[in-house]
């Protein structure tokens, strides 16, 4: 567990690891209310129900986006986690913080936090994560370094144009398929031909034909 967090050698951090290890295990249904932005824009940020940071869990902590968003492998959809996947953690850690009350009430309540979906593609988009992420594609790619964001905001325009541009030339942007969390990843040689490699041993075909997307 002690990669998990490797800033720190601190004990509570290392309890922390053990309660992790527990919650990875056990935590995996979702259950999730959103309410829906009418745009889809690069640059989108609404305002979230909790100051929940990223750039704190995610980059600082060095939490796997699998412990939260489990289903990215498996499913179409990314899943927001469950308030029970926060309290792993915070049934112990600043139990008493004002900015964890709609956390510990929703715990209490059994009603999901209400956040804010950022990024939406249209109904007659047919998007798949488990797709993109098995075959290599890193979450940086779509999402840009939310390792680094305190509030998550829509980096990239995930419009047809974008989507088609690597579709034709997905190389660059294929890594082995467990380095896709790993959004801080330097390839040690030529992106492309770490990516040609790939696509060439799994017969990758992104579809560029209408009916790939809209089905
Ligand atoms: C400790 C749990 C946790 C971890 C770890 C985590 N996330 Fe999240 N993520 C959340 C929560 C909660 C939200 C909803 C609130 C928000 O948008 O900040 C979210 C939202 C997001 C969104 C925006 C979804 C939308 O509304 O469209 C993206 C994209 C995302 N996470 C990607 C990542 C990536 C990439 C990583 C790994 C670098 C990661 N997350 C790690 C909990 C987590
Ligand atoms: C692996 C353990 C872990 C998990 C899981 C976790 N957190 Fe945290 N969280 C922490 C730690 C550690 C801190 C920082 C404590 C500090 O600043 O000393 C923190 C800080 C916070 C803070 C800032 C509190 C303050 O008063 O400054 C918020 C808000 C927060 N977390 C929300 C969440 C939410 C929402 C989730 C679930 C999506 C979550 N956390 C999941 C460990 C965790
Ligand atoms: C090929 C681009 C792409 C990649 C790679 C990608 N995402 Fe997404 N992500 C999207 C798009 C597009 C949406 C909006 C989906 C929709 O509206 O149907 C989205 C939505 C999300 C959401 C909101 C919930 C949902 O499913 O709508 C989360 C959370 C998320 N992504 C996390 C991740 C994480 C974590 C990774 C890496 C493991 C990742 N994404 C990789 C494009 C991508
Ligand atoms: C950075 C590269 C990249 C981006 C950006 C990207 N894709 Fe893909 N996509 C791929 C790759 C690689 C595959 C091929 C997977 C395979 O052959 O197994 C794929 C496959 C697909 C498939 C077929 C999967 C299936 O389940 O049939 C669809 C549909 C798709 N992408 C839609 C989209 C949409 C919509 C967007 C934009 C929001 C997008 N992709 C953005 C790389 C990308
Ligand atoms: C790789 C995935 C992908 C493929 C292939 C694709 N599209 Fe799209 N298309 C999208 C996405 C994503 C949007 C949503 C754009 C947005 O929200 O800005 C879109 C939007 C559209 C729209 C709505 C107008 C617009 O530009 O926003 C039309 C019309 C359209 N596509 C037609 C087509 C036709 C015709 C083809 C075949 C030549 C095609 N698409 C192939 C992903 C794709």
């Amino acid at each position: 567990m002690a990669a998990i967090f490797p800033k720190s050698s601190d004990l509570i951090l290392k309890v922390l690891g053990a309660v992790v290890g527990l919650g990875a295990v056990a935590g995996v249904g979702a259950y999730t209310y959103y309410t829906y932005p009418t745009v889809i824009d690069t640059g989108y940020q609404p305002v979230q129900p909790v100051p929940y940071s990223h750039k704190l869990h995610a980059g600082q902590l060095g939490l796997d986006c699998f412990y939260c968003h489990s289903t990215v492998y498996k499913a179409a959809y990314a899943a927001i986690p469950p308030t029970q996947t926060c309290m792993n953690c915070h049934t112990k850690v600043k139990t008493d913080s004002p900015r964890l009350e709609p956390v510990r009430q929703s715990f209490k309540t059994g009603q999901p936090i209400p956040w804010v979906l950022i990024h939406r593609l249209p109904d007659f988009v047919y998007f798949n994560h488990e797709a993109h992420v098995t075959a290599g594609v890193s979450c940086v790619s779509c999402h840009g370094r939310i390792d680094q964001m305190i509030e998550v905001h829509q980096d990239k325009p995930l419009n047809m144009a974008f989507c088609l541009a690597c579709h034709k030339d997905p190389a660059p942007n294929i890594r082995p398929a467990e380095l896709v969390t790993k959004l801080d990843w330097i390839p040690d040689r030529d992106p492309r031909e770490i990516g040609s490699e790939i696509i060439a041993r799994k017969h990758l075909n992104p579809p560029t034909n209408c009916s790939g997307c809209h089905r």
